[in-house]
C-alpha cells in the first residue's frame, strides 16, 4: 500500500507568538514561576531526550518498550477491528513499531501521530515508513485538538486505538491529568479503546535517580528550555546561574523538576516582551511527573467513563500498561 505522509500544519509566525505567549505568562506568574514543559523537546531537547531513555538510572522507556516486545501482539488481539490509530506524542516509533507491526498482521492501517514539534514528527516517519500496510498522516498539532481531527474523518464501522504512552498522562499537574482523560474520552465512542502507558509508584531515591542522573544528562535537558528560550526569544538567561533540582512531592506522589538561581538576578525575554527578577534559590517549575497506585489508575479510568479492560505490568521497574475500553 503506498505511503502517505503529510502534516497539518499552524504557522512559524503563530507557533512562535504561542510559545512568547506562554513563556510570558509562566515567568511573570505571582508566586511559584513556570514554563510549559511541552516546550523541552525541540529538536536539542529531543534528543537529550533520547540519551535520558538509554541511562541506566531512567527505567521507565526501556521498560515500557520490554512489556510491549512480550505483549504487543495479545493487546491488539483483544482490539475491535477494523482500527484507526491515534498516537499522543510520538517519541522515536521503536514502542509504536512494536504496536503497529503486530497489528499488520491483521489489516492494513491508518496511524496518525499527534505531536507538537515537527522534528519528532519527521523522525517518526522515517522510523516507521518501511512497516508493511500501514498509512502515516501526522498532526502537528495540541493531543486533543489532532485527536478531534482524527476522529472526524473515521468513516462508519472503524473503531479507534488511541496510544498514550510513556506515562505522559503523569506529566499533568493534578486534577489536570483525570480532565485531560475526560476531554479524552468525549471524542471517542463506546468500544473505542485506549493504551496507556503509567509509570508506577516506586522507592524515593529510585525516582531521584531517575530525574536527577550522575552524569547530568537530565539536567542539560531542563536547562535546555532556558537556552531554547535565548535562541528563540531573544533572552539573556546565564545558563551558569541556573541549577537542575528534581524533588519528590510525596503528598502529591510527583516528581516535580525545578531550575533553581543561583544568585540575585535579572533577565530580560525581548520577544515576550518581559524582564524578569529571581531572588537566590527561587525555582522555575518546569515539569512534574506524577507516579501511580492500582487503586488510583481503576478510579481514573472510571471517573473518565473508561472500563479497565486489561493491564500488563513490569513489577521490576514497576511500570503498566493499561488497555481501558470506552463505555
Ligand atoms: N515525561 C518524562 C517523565 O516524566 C520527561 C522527563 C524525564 C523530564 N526527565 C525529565 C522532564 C527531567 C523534565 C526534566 O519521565
Amino acid at each position: 500500500m503506498d505511503k502517505v505522509a503529510r502534516t497539518a500544519k499552524l504557522t512559524p509566525a503563530a507557533l512562535l507568538s504561542q510559545f512568547a505567549l506562554e513563556v510570558s505568562a509562566g515567568l511573570a506568574k505571582p508566586g511559584q514561576k513556570e514554563l510549559p514543559s511541552k516546550y523541552l523537546y525541540d529538536s536539542v531537547g529531543s534528543a537529550l531526550f533520547e540519551v535520558i531513555c538509554a541511562l541506566p538510572e531512567y527505567g521507565l522507556t526501556r521498560t515500557e518498550e520490554h512489556l510491549l516486545q512480550l505483549h504487543a501482539r495479545e493487546i491488539v488481539d483483544q482490539l475491535p477491528r477494523p482500527v484507526v490509530v491515534a498516537e499522543l506524542g510520538s517519541g522515536t516509533g521503536r514502542k509504536t513499531r512494536l504496536l503497529l507491526e503486530a497489528l499488520s498482521r491483521w489489516q492494513s492501517t491508518w496511524y496518525h501521530p499527534i505531536e507538537i514539534s515537527p522534528s519528532a514528527l519527521a523522525v517518526l516517519r522515517r522510523e516507521l515508513r518501511d512497516i508493511n500496510s500501514i498509512s502515516i498522516v501526522g498532526f502537528e498539532r495540541e493531543y486533543l485538538d489532532g485527536l478531534r481531527e482524527v476522529a472526524a474523518r473515521r468513516s462508519p464501522g472503524e473503531h479507534l486505538l488511541v496510544l498514550f504512552l510513556g506515562s505522559t498522562i503523569g506529566n499533568f499537574d493534578g486534577s489536570a491529568g483525570s480532565d485531560f482523560l475526560c476531554n479524552l474520552r468525549q471524542m471517542l465512542q463506546a468500544g473505542d479503546s485506549l493504551l496507556l502507558g503509567t509509570d508506577m509508584l516506586k522507592p524515593r531515591q529510585t525516582l531521584i535517580s531517575a530525574y536527577d542522573d550522575p552524569i547530568g544528562v537530565t539536567a542539560a535537558f531542563n536547562l535546555n528550555l532556558l537556552a531554547r528560550i535565548n535562541r528563540e526569544l531573544g533572552a539573556d538567561f546565564q545558563l551558569q546561574q541556573f541549577e537542575h533540582l528534581a524533588v519528590f512531592n510525596e503528598r502529591t506522589r510527583s516528581v516535580e523538576m525545578h531550575l533553581r538561581s543561583r544568585s540575585r538576578q535579572k533577565v530580560a525575554v525581548p520577544e515576550a516582551s518581559i524582564s524578569i527578577h529571581f531572588e537566590k534559590d527561587e525555582t522555575i517549575w518546569t515539569e512534574s511527573s506524577h507516579k501511580y497506585s492500582q487503586d488510583e489508575l481503576i478510579s481514573l479510568a472510571r471517573h473518565a467513563g473508561f472500563r479497565p479492560e486489561a493491564q500488563w505490568m513490569d513489577h521490576s521497574w514497576g511500570f503498566a500498561e493499561n488497555l481501558w475500553i470506552a463505555q
